[in-house]
């Protein structure tokens, strides 16, 4: 059955792919629907720069980046893509592409000092880039909290001090109030995943921590946070949805063996049901707990119901699947596949999963709130040639990928939007600027943008779409 739908999904994107005019989707695609959301997001370490201008305090990744080995080429945010001084033009581009929604994210050290007192100069940033986003018709999608912790946060303990799920709250109220009317959507966190494992789990991230115990730990505070900020926002901005964005995994089975089955199942339990099952479900799963024994978080009473506050949308980040075996024990390991589509991260490109996991979750989760794509994308590296970008990967990817989020639609997933990652080349974390998963170039050394030929497609794409009657 799921190998049946594989091979109809891909003659589908296959059909898709191979258009003459290479955007424009089949007549029935719910991508011609006008209410359907395509945007571009970014994120705020990713781009900003500016890391010592107007009171922004030092956040966990400028410490993080600064210190030896931990950042590709020893990258940091520094500088990024000087967005800080150039987000008027950048306003533009992306009006002048036609993107009808933009992702950003807000740097909490900008925006308040370690007493909680606001910081103006960086709340008028937001404010200015938010009224003007307003002023092009543009539906904006705001982050809370895209990983950039203030290092005063992190120095009581960070994510593993429960108390900073407490500071957390009071951001969020200090945003809603200031910002209230400029937002449409707003998000408590970005990958609550990637902050808790990466960062304290395997220290592949800031703030650079490696110990299982504490990854569950800081996600429960994470969730914690998310579920404290949720009636504050509602409180404060009423007309606005209040979501939270989740990246999410593809695990599939190496072989037919119950061993093997179980691997795959465990997978998608540390990468989605951790986080699924307690906003969704308010209930940790315990698989997770057989898979890493002994690392059950401290949960005090009512902890449970206030993560599960209902939410008005789920965002979700998609990118690649992972291939995993039994590991022997009670656990999975990851089995690279040899002869498939790889990226510039070496990610496999592999659009079905995200319509499994999409309809999966459809039927796994009765309350499954309405569902924005908030990330999909790739890295490629591309290069500027005569003035032009031919990133002819990013747009078959784009395109397979559209087609999975319709193929979801039409099997009945309430899905009402998608968001490139990304506008612009940035700053890819622990792979600094070396990954370029733009849809705009960006030269460092001159700061100059250029649209890829993926961006002028969707552009193209959208222009057409508007001139629909
Ligand atoms: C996601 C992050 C985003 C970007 C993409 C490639 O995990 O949310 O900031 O780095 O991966």
């Amino acid at each position: 059955m799921a190998n049946d739908a594989s091979a109809v999904s891909d003659a589908l994107s296959g059909d898709f792919a191979a258009r003459a005019d290479p955007f424009t989707p089949p007549a029935d695609s719910s991508l011609w629907h006008k209410n359907f959301l395509l945007g571009a997001a970014t994120a705020s370490y990713q781009i900003e720069g500016a890391v010592n201008e107007d009171g922004r305090l030092p956040s966990i990744w400028d410490i993080f980046s600064a210190k030896p080995g931990k950042v590709l080429a020893g990258d940091t945010g520094a500088v990024a893509c000087d967005h800080y001084h150039r987000w008027e033009a950048d306003i533009d581009m992306l009006a002048s592409l036609g993107l009808e929604g933009y992702r950003l994210s807000i740097a909490w050290p900008r925006v308040m000092d370690a007493a909680g007192v606001p910081n103006r100069k960086g709340l008028d940033f937001y404010k200015r880039l938010l009224n003007r986003l307003k002023e092009k018709g543009i539906t904006t999608f705001v982050t809370l909290y895209h990983w950039d912790l203030p290092q005063h946060l992190e120095d009581r303990g960070g994510w593993l001090n429960r108390d900073t799920a407490y500071r957390f709250a009071d951001y969020a109220d200090l945003m809603s109030r200031e910002l209230a009317g400029t937002v449409d959507a707003w998000a408590t966190l970005n990958e609550p995943w990637c902050s808790a494992y990466l960062g304290y789990g395997n220290g592949h991230h800031a703030p650079g921590l490696a110990n299982g115990r504490f990854a569950t730990q800081a996600m429960h505070h994470l969730l914690l946070a998310h579920g404290l900020a949720i009636p504050v926002l509602r409180a404060n901005d009423p007309a606005s949805q209040k979501g939270i964005v989740a990246n999410i995994g593809r695990g599939t089975a190496n072989s037919d063996s119950d061993a093997d089955q179980r691997a795959a199942h465990l997978f998608e339990v540390q990468h989605n049901a951790w986080i699924l099952d307690p906003l969704l479900k308010g209930t940790y799963p315990q698989d997770l707990f057989e898979l890493w024994p002994g690392t059950e978080p401290l949960v005090l009473d009512g902890d449970m119901q206030t993560m599960s506050a209902p939410l008005d949308f789920l965002g979700i980040n998609y990118y690649f699947r992972t291939n995993v075996a039994s590991d022997g024990a009670h656990g999975f390991r990851d089995v690279p596949l040899e002869g498939v589509e790889r990226t510039q991260m070496g990610w496999e490109v592999y659009p079905d999963g995200l319509r499994d996991l999409l309809t999966g979750f459809n039927s796994t989760y009765p309350n499954l709130p309405p569902i924005y794509i908030t990330e999909n994308g790739m890295a490629s590296d591309d290069q500027v040639i005569d003035g032009q970008v031919d990133d002819t990967q990013r747009i078959a990817f784009l395109k397979r990928h559209l087609a999975a989020v319709d193929q979801a639609i039409k099997a009945g997933v309430d899905i009402r939007g998608y968001f490139l990652w990304s506008l612009m080349d940035n700053f890819e974390w622990a792979f600094g600027y070396e990954r370029r998963f733009g849809v705009v170039h960006v030269d460092y050394s001159t700061q100059k943008r250029t649209v890829k030929r993926s961006a002028e497609l969707v552009a193209k794409f959208l222009k057409e779409r508007k001139a629909r009657v």
